[in-house]
């Protein structure tokens, strides 16, 4: 059998996941009653919010092929899911947004498939768009690229106009899998899950040999052992297969119940490997960018919390998480994310899927502090951080941006950029129309609400990619939280000193707006050093609401208020006022 293994990566929104149906459709492997739009985006989160969070393989016949397509995300918090990807594949569909064109993850991402050597197929999509620029990004792109401009497909992945022209692209440019003349088995794990049944499930790209049921199976890294309950392929559901063949993209079952044994990046082999056997190149490790504490409401729930950050690891392999203990909070985890926007998925799926009431502290990038005596310590968490008279230097994390915006949204773009901390490097040009920016930043000024910033300022056209380049001492504070006079933890932050009063009144103000009324009037502070620098009241309210109270379960009722009063002890200890977890979650929004 004929295979052709490729991915299709683009910036976020550029119709990667509608180009999937589209294919779906076209090989007839989702019936047409069962067809809904964004086939691949399985998680109802993904659904809500339009937008893919993880990759999704899926194995579909065209003409005599197979062809095993793998759906990425386009959000930068997400790009190690494509680098994965793109492992495990031959080609790429670079897909360009006939609308927006080639923005800040359209370069980041065919940096990454360049790297890998892959295949790329060129394609602008949106040209049913009436205000598509398919003449000029074809133009840049073929500059971009150094390919003639007709090498490019145009393509309108919503009415499907030529998108039997992309698989026939993926026949004739993307080579098959590599033939080896090795006959030990060897996979590599790109991506796991876990079912009750079959235990941890590996999705894999089986680089040599075979992988059948029955055969012992062993995880090089971690040395795990199991038998191999099951082989099968992405219909995108589970398909059962008799084996998985060099060259094959799919999934072996482990029965495997601990899921810290199976991890992403790590190579399967068959029976004992002999000295001979390396394990084939995993990825670069994901890096964290963010930090935040998690602890449950109730402590009773630790574990509880445990498992459901273990469960979600098994499908988010860059989901980092330590024990963490707080004096006023008790025990619960400090989580590592890639971005703002995981933290928030993150938090979300944890209320959603696991109905864990969670105090979430406001996110922190990981600073190094020089203490006075010598001493070097790197913090998370602005609660970490020592007396300031023992600090001498915090330095915190710089990166390199990018931003590439259409030249008439230059000037804003220029204004947004003198509302945050950076040193201009360098302007660059993809052809006349559209300018590449380039900065170095406080990696704290750009993943709150930048991004949100520029695409307000652009008219969604700008976007932007960062790297981290190292730390910079800087002139920082910790600015403290209180409310009706108790210092709240979670909300304690570390900020710059010059924007002291401006962050300071920007938190008070929103901490008023969200923050429900008490039966007493309730201020809100913040201090920098024990010195107030904003205030806002809540007042007090008025009429008792507990008419929804009556009525109904009496016992589960009972349950409620037991837990609600576990809850309420909690608060106690971190103040008067009893803070939801709402509160929390719109925090992390600006
Ligand atoms: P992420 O996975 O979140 O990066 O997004 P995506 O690249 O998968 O994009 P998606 O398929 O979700 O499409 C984004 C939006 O563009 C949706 O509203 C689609 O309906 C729309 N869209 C996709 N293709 C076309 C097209 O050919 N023409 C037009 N007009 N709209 C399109």
């Amino acid at each position: 059998m004929n295979i052709r293994n490729y991915c299709i990566i683009a910036h976020i929104d550029s119709g990667k996941s509608t180009l999937a149906d589209r294919f779906l459709e076209l090989t007839g492997t989702v019936e047409k009653r069962k067809m809904q739009e964004q086939y691949l985006d399985q998680m109802d989160l993904e659904r809500e919010r339009g937008i893919t969070i993880k990759l999704q393989p899926v194995r579909m016949k065209h003409k005599e092929y197979i062809f095993n397509l793998i759906d990425t995300p386009g959000h930068v918090d997400f790009s190690y899911e494509v680098s994965r990807s793109l492992a495990a594949v031959e080609g790429a569909i670079l897909l360009v947004d006939g609308g927006k064109g080639i923005q800040a993850q359209t370069l980041a991402n065919l940096h990454l498939a360049r790297q890998q050597k892959l295949a790329i197929i060129p394609v602008v999509n949106k040209i049913d768009l009436v205000n598509a620029r398919v003449a000029q990004i074809k133009e840049e792109l073929s500059y971009l690229l150094e390919i003639e401009p007709e090498r490019i497909l145009e393509v309108s992945a919503k009415n499907g106009t030529n998108v039997e022209s992309i698989l026939e692209r993926v026949i004739t440019d993307i080579p098959e899998p590599k033939k080896t003349s090795s006959s030990l088995p060897r996979a590599l794990i790109f991506d796991s899950t876990f079912d009750q049944f079959k235990g941890v499930i590996a999705f894999v790209r089986v680089m040599n040999g075979s992988f059948k049921r029955g055969e012992p199976l062993k995880a090089f890294a971690t040395g795990a052992k199991a038998e191999i309950l099951e082989t099968g392929y992405f219909s995108p559901n589970l398909i059962p297969s008799s084996s998985l063949s060099e060259g094959e993209i799919g999934y072996i079952a482990t029965g495997l119940k601990d899921p810290g044994k199976i991890r992403v990046g790590d190579t399967l082999v068959v029976g004992e490997p002999n000295q001979s056997l390396t394990p084939l190149e995993g990825y670069k490790e994901p890096r964290p960018m963010v930090y935040a504490s998690f602890f449950p409401e109730n402590s009773d729930d630790y574990d509880l919390l445990k498992d459901a950050l273990e469960k979600l690891k098994l499908t988010d392999a860059a989901l980092l998480f330590e024990p963490e203990s707080s004096a006023g909070l008790g025990r619960g985890f400090r989580v590592g994310f890639l971005g703002m926007l995981h933290v928030e998925i993150i938090s979300e799926r944890l209320k959603r899927e696991f109905n864990l009431p969670l105090i979430i502290s406001s996110p922190s990038v990981e600073y190094e502090i020089k203490k006075t005596n010598g001493e070097m310590l790197k913090i998370r968490s602005a609660s970490m951080l020592p007396d300031p008279s023992h600090i001498q230097t915090i330095a915190e994390p710089i990166v390199d941006l990018e931003v590439i915006t259409p030249s008439e949204f230059l000037g804003n773009v220029m204004e947004l950029m003198a509302t945050i901390r950076n040193r201009y490097i360098a302007t660059d040009y993809l052809g006349k129309e559209t300018a590449v920016l380039k900065y170095e930043a406080p990696l704290s000024e750009i993943i709150t609400d930048f991004y949100d910033k520029l695409k307000s300022v652009s008219s969604g056209y700008a976007s932007m990619s960062y790297e981290p380049k190292g730390v910079e001492a800087n002139d920082l504070v910790k600015m403290d939280i209180l409310v009706a006079g108790d210092p709240v933890e979670p909300f304690a932050r570390i900020i710059p000193r010059e924007k002291a009063y401006y962050e300071g009144r920007a938190i008070v103000a929103k901490l008023k707006e969200i923050i429900p009324p008490q039966w007493f009037e309730v201020a809100i502070q913040a201090a920098i050093g024990g010195k107030i620098v904003a205030r806002e009241s809540i007042r007090a309210r008025r009429k008792d609401v507990t008419g929804y109270l009556y009525g109904g379960d009496v016992t589960r009722k009972m349950k409620l208020l037991e837990k609600q009063k576990k809850g309420k002890k909690k608060m106690k200890e971190i103040g008067r006022v009893n803070i939801p977890q709402d509160v929390f979650l719109k925090m992390l929004k600006r």
